[in-house]
């Protein structure tokens, strides 16, 4: 599935598009031209294909089911097709969808969709999502079958409850595309990239706290992380061509690399910004309030080095067939240091990377490190593919138990990272089969559930 979607973005994307905004010309078909390119870039940087395609599925097609505490909310099919799509939709009804959370039907539409950030869209570059969602995306026939959350009745109408609570952008105004540097890093984090999604903690409504903004936050079994400028819990000592880098590549040297849910987003959005826009998103995060954390006393990519010591087991990699009889690092040799070396160093070009100055290794929580085991990582950007196996359940290399994952990371931690955190099996099984919070986006809030009217489904 990622790679059909890779290479949809690099057709759509290819060249013209990628050396920034085109600006608006004289000419009306131009105008339209420009108008288009404007979309489709805008189109990128929301990430609206992540959850309006199905794996295996057409471009925005829908269908993609998102976990939520209430059950599946499924994503629609916004192809300009008539009868199963939105080609029946306005500007105007585009609009009303994209900022304001409603349905042409006038239904509240679940706040999976992220319109809570699209509100802050100027009226232009709506126009230009609309454009070019009519005319530059392919009609797909296909209907999705509808959201059926497990509620009496179902909980549409709680969403107005929902949305006087949650804060909503405000429009910004003018050319999005004239904005001097800060502006235009804040409209890409706010409005579009919608960065706080994910990394905002929520309170017991489950609304993101903006007095928390970027904070880190829990995340089906991964932990978005504080990415505040704090120097203890956060990435106050990133620069901001560090920042770029991961943004554009989903690694970021010595530091970081994007997998699970990031790696998604690094894949079919941030890597394909131009250079310019991932200036201004980092310059942005750079300067929002710092958080300290409570999980976190020094930064999470400063653990470790590389000794000069021998490494006293042979880094060859041994068979085995009793894979419970192994201690920690008995189960890195047998499982890990054919990539990342005996002495945990990774490749000399970093391709695999080193596991001290390591933030997943680093973290005083270790969701990430567990979750990386559980499901590898695999990523594609326009600079190319990196995947390390998954040794989870459905792993075609070696299946580790629990109890295995738990001494393996165990012994990571208090060799190269922040300590021992004493992980244990249990809590290993809980990730491997993560409750149903949130994938993405808050579902209704419990409690305000309200009788639907008659016609709203
Ligand atoms: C985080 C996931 C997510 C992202 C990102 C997202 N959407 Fe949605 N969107 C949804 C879901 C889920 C629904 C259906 C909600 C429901 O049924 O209440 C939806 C509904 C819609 C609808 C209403 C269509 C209808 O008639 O049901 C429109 C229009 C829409 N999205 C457009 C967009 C556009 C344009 C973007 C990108 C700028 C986007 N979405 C990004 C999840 C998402
Ligand atoms: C879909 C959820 C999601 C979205 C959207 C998202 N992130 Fe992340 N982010 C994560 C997760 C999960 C991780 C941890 C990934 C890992 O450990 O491999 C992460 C990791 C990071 C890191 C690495 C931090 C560290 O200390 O290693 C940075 C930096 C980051 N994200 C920045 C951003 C920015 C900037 C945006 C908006 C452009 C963004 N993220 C959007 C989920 C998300
Ligand atoms: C086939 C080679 C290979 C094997 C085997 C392998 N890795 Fe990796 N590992 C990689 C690659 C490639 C990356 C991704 C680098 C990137 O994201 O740019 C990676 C990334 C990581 C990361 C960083 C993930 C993140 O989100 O930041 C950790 C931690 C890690 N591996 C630990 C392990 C452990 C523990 C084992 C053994 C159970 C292991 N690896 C086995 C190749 C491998």
């Amino acid at each position: 599935m990622a790679d059909i979607k890779h290479i949809f973005w690099s057709l759509l994307l290819g060249g013209a598009v990628l050396g920034g905004l085109p600006i608006a010309s004289a000419h009306a078909e131009d105008d339209e031209q420009a108008l288009m390119a404007r979309g489709a870039y805008l189109a990128t940087a929301g990430d609206c294909v992540a959850c309006h395609t199905r794996p295996g599925g057409k471009p925005f097609a829908g269908g993609l089911e998102i976990a939520t505490p209430k059950g599946a909310v499924i994503s629609t099919n916004i192809t300009p097709d008539p009868q199963n799509g939105i080609g029946a939709y306005t500007l105007d009804d585009f609009e009303k969808a994209l900022r304001r959370g409603l349905r042409k039907d006038g239904a509240y539409l679940y706040p999976v969709m992220p319109y809570v950030s699209y509100a802050g869209l100027t009226d232009q570059d709506v126009r230009a999502l609309y454009t070019w969602f009519m005319h530059g995306v392919q009609p797909v026939a296909e209907k999705v079958p509808e959201t059926q959350i497990g509620f009496p009745g179902n909980i549409r109408m709680s969403m107005m409850a929902w949305n006087m609570l949650a804060e909503s952008e405000k429009p910004e105004t003018g050319d999005s595309s004239t904005y001097d540097k800060l502006r235009r890093g804040h409209y890409l984090a706010t409005a579009l990239e919608h960065c706080g999604t994910c990394h905002t903690p929520r309170n017991f409504m489950l609304v993101e706290q903006q007095d928390q903004y970027l904070a880190g936050s829990q995340l089906n079994g991964w932990f978005a992380p504080n990415i505040t400028p704090s120097n203890t819990g956060g990435i106050g000592d990133w620069s901001e061509d560090d920042l770029v880098a991961y943004l554009k590549t989903g690694h970021a040297k010595g530091r970081s690399q994007a997998a699970g849910p990031m790696g998604e987003a690094v894949e079919h959005s941030t890597s394909h910004l131009s250079d310019e826009d991932l200036h201004a998103l980092a310059a942005f995060i750079k300067q929002v309030p710092a958080h300290d954390d409570d999980m976190e006393h020094q930064a999470r990519d400063s653990f470790g080095t590389a000794t000069q010591e021998p490494d006293l087991r042979s880094g060859v990699v041994h068979r085995v067939d009793d894979l419970n009889e192994l201690d920690g690092p008995a189960l890195y040799d047998a499982n890990c240091a054919a990539c990342h070396g005996a002495n945990g160093a990774g490749t000399a070009d970093q391709y695999v990377p080193s596991l001290y100055t390591n933030s997943v290794v680093g973290s005083g929580r270790t969701d990430n490190l567990v979750m990386t085991i559980l499901e590898g990582v695999n990523r594609t950007t326009p600079s190319g593919h990196v995947s390390m196996p998954s040794f989870g359940s459905h792993s075609d290399v070696q299946r580790l138990s629990d109890e295995e994952i738990a001494r393996l990371v165990n012994y990571l931690t208090i060799r190269f990272g922040s300590g021992d955190h004493h992980l244990t099996a249990e809590q290993v099984g809980v990730m491997r089969q993560p409750p149903p919070v949130p994938a993405v986006a808050p579902a209704a809030p419990q409690g305000a559930a309200q009788p639907a009217p008659p016609g709203h489904t």
